[in-house]
């Protein structure tokens, strides 16, 4: 007793000796900015800093190709149909209470089958701990923080390259990073021997991140047949597999198709973790809307994981949105909604693959030396061009073409108008190397 109040009249005095508690007079405004003088302008963002100065640009050429979300033949966002029917039905009947701390179990149920399965036999014995997260960050942020708590010696082996907010994620979940080999500049194709080999050499038990599909930033991913070899290699040494989904849909335009590298670690009998985003399949970016899930030995064990994950999410922001998971919810169990939606992905899809034959005839009717076969060969939203940091800077400045430093092209900024353009651009700063 004696030692608590000691402690409570030094915060006392503490407090009543600060400056924020004194009466502040205008001389002392100045004094009170030093609280955060030491704090410096943080640098930006590899990938949302391309937006902010593609926005600030006023040219009327300008062109983003920085930031990975979808854009029709205009250049315009696009709200799929199946929302907007979806949101129709919700306008007037939405109330606005909380969300339990995991969310929607009903979106979570429909989000688990497009993963695991529609008539999965996991989800019916009910083995899977899963959340609604805010998007595949939240996802991702949230197993990262899982594992950081409950497997604390443990690293997470990221492949290079990686979406840049992989490595914040698990850095500010403080797990730290081993990298592994996955893309092969050479041949601008997947580097499956330096993969293999470092998944051999990881200790037995370790954590990988692995792009289910469409990788970003490549857009190279492993064959059907690839894949059933690092799934056995991995069995075989005890890793524990984390699947980012964020494109499902993208890579092939059929999101079951897209969901093949999981359905080949669980027919292996992996315990995996998967992360599942609705921001670019169903164009929900700003609705926040994912999952969190993780495949556990048993409904018990996964009933104790999946409270455990809401008790991570509870003092970082309670329980999720509300708005998104109802759209989600409401268009995967319609049947007439689903389908529409389904078809509405395949457009997307499609539409990126025509950029990617446009934008590589163009390259090559240009009379271009350099072999652009990879922006055909690669998949998903991305192309990972090649171009080096001084070409991605030249176009910017001569052309107000706008994409990340490491040569990534958001293939969905891409369209019948600015294809040409672009190509040009790029056979500009390309030509001399
Ligand atoms: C991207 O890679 O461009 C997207 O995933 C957007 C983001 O948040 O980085």
């Amino acid at each position: 007793m004696a030692a608590l109040r000691a402690a409570s009249s030094n915060i006392t005095r503490r407090i009543s000796g600060s400056s924020i508690y004194s009466k502040t007079r205008p001389s002392e405004a100045r004094w009170m900015s030093s609280w955060w003088n030491h704090v410096t302008p943080a640098p930006k963002d590899p990938i949302l800093g391309v937006t902010e100065a593609f926005l600030a640009d006023s040219s009327p050429n300008k062109v983003n190709v920085g930031v990975g979300a979808y854009r029709d033949d205009n250049g315009k966002p696009v709200v799929l149909d199946c929302v907007r029917e979806a949101e129709a039905r919700i306008a007037g009947n939405l109330n606005m209470e909380y969300l339990p701390m995991g969310g929607s179990n009903h979106m979570v149920e429909e989000t688990l089958k497009l993963a695991y399965g529609d008539s999965s036999e996991l989800i019916k014995d009910k083995r899977i701990a899963a959340v609604q997260a805010l998007s595949g960050t939240g996802a991702c942020r949230l197993f990262a923080d899982f594992q950081k708590r409950y497997k604390p010696e443990s690293e997470i082996y990221i492949p290079i390259p990686t979406w840049s907010n992989h490595h914040n994620i698990w850095r500010d979940a403080q797990v730290s990073q081993k990298l592994y080999h996955y893309y092969h500049p050479e041949s601008r194709g997947l580097d499956f021997s330096g993969m293999m080999n470092d998944i051999k050499n990881a200790p037995k038990g370790s954590f990988f991140l692995l792009h289910a599909c469409a990788h970003n930033p490549t857009g190279v991913d492993p064959t059907e047949e690839e894949w059933k070899e690092i799934s056995q290699l991995m069995k075989e040494k005890g890793h524990f597999p984390f699947f980012d989904m964020a494109y499902q849909g993208f890579a092939s335009g059929d999101p079951e198709r897209d969901a093949k590298a999981i359905r080949i670690f669980l027919q292996d009998g992996h315990l995996l973790g998967v992360s599942q985003s609705f921001a670019k399949n169903m164009g929900l970016y700003g609705q926040r809307v994912g999952c969190l899930s993780v495949l556990c030995e048993n409904e018990q064990e996964a009933l104790s994981v999946k409270t455990r994950m809401q008790q991570i999410a509870r003092p970082m922001y309670s329980n999720p949105p509300v708005h998104g998971a109802l759209l989600v919810s409401i268009i995967l169990s319609d049947p007439n909604l689903k389908n529409l939606w389904l078809k509405e992905v395949k457009v997307m899809a499609d539409r990126i693959i025509g950029m990617r034959t446009a934008l590589r005839e163009n390259l090559e009717k240009l009379g271009s030396s350099l072999s652009w076969e990879h922006i055909t060969k690669q998949i998903g939203m991305f192309c990972y061009s090649g171009m080096t940091k001084d070409q991605v800077h030249r176009l910017t400045s001569e052309f107000h073409i706008y994409m990340t430093d490491n040569g990534r092209i958001s293939m969905a900024g891409v369209t019948t108008k600015n294809v040409e353009y672009i190509a040009n651009a790029i056979h500009e700063v390309t030509k001399s190397s």
